[in-house]
């Protein structure tokens, strides 16, 4: 069925005008660059499968993409080793655990189950075909550009702050590699891995990324055939496991769409065939989820009736 574009349109004014300045949350502050990112920003933009673009706030301020690089992450992935490799070597549930956690990987032998929680994203980054760390990054970030409709780039003060505070990330690192899950040096897995969480982004490129997955691949901007189509819903159900973390279910039960979010404040949602929502504003709630981005995306999803499981 067709969008009706001006209820999209009035449902992105309302979202935004109704939430932009909810209160509650906090600024991520275990990464001392986003500590400092301004809190009072928030953008919402929703790009469709036909390339419409409705947006309001702060659409275009660029933000770190953070824990959503997985999604694009797992994407190259797919592409490069398939889906069954993916599942083989990582694993597809939810591990019902915060993102970083150890104990989830001590209750599963040492193996993450999740690409989208960081012992996972670690062990997808060192899947990736590379003969040398520079080619192994150059080709996550070409990928983060092509599904987003622009040439993105990292952040080198995001990436200094992230490096110089990963050590919990590297001891997962090593951790999968003594488990045999880790299929790169587990050191280049790690720096490429908090490289790719340093891109900056805007709402309106991830909303474009999200269109390109919900569009089977094809960016709808740039109408490059990104992904291969039959790749596409292993990610959203990815999404769906575990990509609100903590909240994954949550989310699910309340909103019902495959969604990611990161700490830098931004948040993706699919709505397959259909179009990306997404929206950006630092701060977050226990979980790690942005306490604005959540209420402006569901209040989009809800305005339109867009629940998978009420399809
Ligand atoms: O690995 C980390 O700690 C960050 N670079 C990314 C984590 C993240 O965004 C998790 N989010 N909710």
């Amino acid at each position: 069925m067709a969008i009706d574009l001006n209820a999209l349109r009035a449902a992105v004014d309302a979202a935004y005008a109704e939430h932009h300045a909810a209160v509650g949350g906090a600024n991520a502050d275990y990464i001392p660059y986003l500590a400092k990112v301004p809190s009072e920003l928030s953008g919402i933009a929703v790009v469709t499968v036909d390339g419409d673009i409705f947006a309001a706030g702060d659409k275009d301020y660029p933000f770190a993409i953070e824990s959503i690089s997985k999604v694009c992450t797992l994407a190259l992935a797919l592409e490069d080793v398939g889906p069954q490799a993916v599942q083989e070597k990582i694993g597809a549930d939810p591990t019902g655990l915060p993102f970083n956690s150890v104990i989830a990987l001590e209750l599963h032998g040492d193996k993450p189950l999740s690409p989208l929680v960081n012992a996972g994203a670690m062990a997808t980054t060192s899947v990736i075909k590379a003969s040398s760390v520079e080619e192994r990054w150059t080709r996550i970030l070409d990928m983060q550009s092509r599904l987003a409709g622009a040439k993105l780039e990292m952040s080198h003060d995001v990436n200094q702050s992230e490096q110089s505070t990963n050590f919990h990330n590297r001891a997962i690192a090593w951790l999968l590699f003594s488990a045999d899950a880790m299929y790169c040096d587990p050191m280049e897995a790690c720096d490429v891995y908090t490289r790719q969480c340093s891109t900056l982004v805007s709402t309106v490129q991830l909303a474009t990324m999200g269109a390109t997955f919900a569009g089977r691949g094809v960016n709808p901007v740039t109408k490059e055939s990104v992904l291969t189509a039959s790749n596409t819903p292993f990610l959203l159900a990815e999404m769906t496991m575990e990509g609100m973390y903590g909240s994954s279910g949550d989310w699910a039960y309340t909103v019902g769409l495959p969604a990611k979010s990161g700490v830098g404040g931004g948040i993706l949602a699919i709505v397959p065939g259909k179009m990306g929502i997404a929206a950006f504003s630092p701060p977050l709630d226990p979980v790690g989820n942005s306490v604005r981005g959540q209420l402006m995306v569901a209040a989009v999803a809800k305005a339109m009736g867009y629940n998978l499981y009420a399809a």
